[in-house]
């Protein structure tokens, strides 16, 4: 199955927000095919691009064989001061994650992204790090199966899918994105559609497998450290849990002081380090979401380094 090329989700807002031109740098941790680095690049910009697939970072050379200001690593966006002193780099203007998969990704049956295609159960976005989602459902037991589902997924009938899969790898492993769907859906009753459960069974493992709230976490506490003064980053998440992590994390770093209410006097001396660019989470509006419908479920925010 093949799709358009990905189209980068609220480019203008991004752009806008990060405010790129001649001299700043910015890093894209998560490059994919270039959409949001090729307009920082356009603007005058200095561009990092991370990424963990194979196919992106190729993307990303080819980019730097042509645009000398562009620059490529292969690393998560978990590591960013890492990935910033491998480029010699200390501070940057500007951070843009645009989390999640791209089209490609999703197209491609070997990586195990999708249940419409059949192919191993992998769902890694780096193949040479952690473990595939097969051994996961392989290992797991019923109750940490179920939690994946219920945690990562918010499926509400988590517990039942997971007893589904351990009685029926009991028969035959269940490491083919094919074989798990057809597990999840016989499991489904007779008339409800199998793909908002299996979109969301999907995404829990994707999401486990990557420890892709952990990665963003650290990625997030790192940013104070790896902006300029002045600098901005932008996070579009496309999951409620991730889109959470980061408002909280906007919201905690916009405080002086975190102390409960009761408390008369300050004791926990923190200080603010960031102030917020977007109030609730930017949408796409209805022309975006209309000609791209992934971009439906992304909300964008953005702060910037005091
Ligand atoms: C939604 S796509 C980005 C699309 C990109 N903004 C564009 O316009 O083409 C997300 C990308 O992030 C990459 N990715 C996911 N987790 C990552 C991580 N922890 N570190 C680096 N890249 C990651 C994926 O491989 C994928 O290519």
């Amino acid at each position: 199955m093949t799709s358009a090329p990905h189209v980068p989700v609220l480019l203008e807002e991004t752009i806008e927000l990060l405010q790129p031109r001649p001299g700043r740098r910015y890093v894209d941790g998560t490059f994919g095919f270039g959409g949001h680095a090729t307009a920082l690049l356009d603007a005058g910009a200095e561009v990092l691009g991370l990424d963990l697939d194979d196919r992106a970072l190729a993307t990303c050379r080819d980019l730097a064989a042509a645009r000398p200001e562009c620059h490529c690593h292969y690393g998560s966006f978990r590591d960013l001061s890492g990935a910033l002193a491998a480029c010699g780099w200390r501070r940057v203007d500007g951070v843009l994650l645009d989390l999640g998969v791209n089209s490609l990704q999703l197209d491609d049956p070997e990586l195990g992204f999708s249940y419409r295609a059949d192919g191993p159960l992998d769902l890694r976005f780096d193949r040479e790090q952690g473990r595939p989602a097969a051994a996961l459902v392989a290992e797991l037991d019923e109750t940490a199966l179920a939690d994946i589902f219920w945690k990562w997924g918010e499926e509400r009938a988590s517990r039942r899918l997971a007893r589904a899969v351990v009685r029926a790898r009991a028969e035959e492993p269940v490491d083919t994105t094919g074989r798990l769907a057809a597990v999840i859906t016989d499991t489904l009753p007779r008339g409800v559609k199998p793909m908002p459960t299996l979109s969301r069974v999907f995404q829990a493992l994707r999401i486990a497998v990557n420890e892709e709230l952990e990665a963003l976490d650290e990625a997030v506490e790192s940013l104070p450290g790896v902006l300029n003064a002045g600098g901005r980053f932008v996070v579009i998440a496309y999951h409620s849990l991730e889109d959470r992590l980061v408002k909280r994390f906007i919201d905690r770093e916009r405080k002086d002081c975190l102390c409960p209410t009761e408390l008369p006097v300050c004791a926990c001396k923190h200080a603010r380090s960031l102030r917020r660019l977007t109030r609730g989470a930017v949408k796409a509006g209805p022309d975006e979401a209309a000609r791209n419908p992934r971009s439906r479920s992304a909300r964008l925010r953005a702060a910037e380094r005091l």
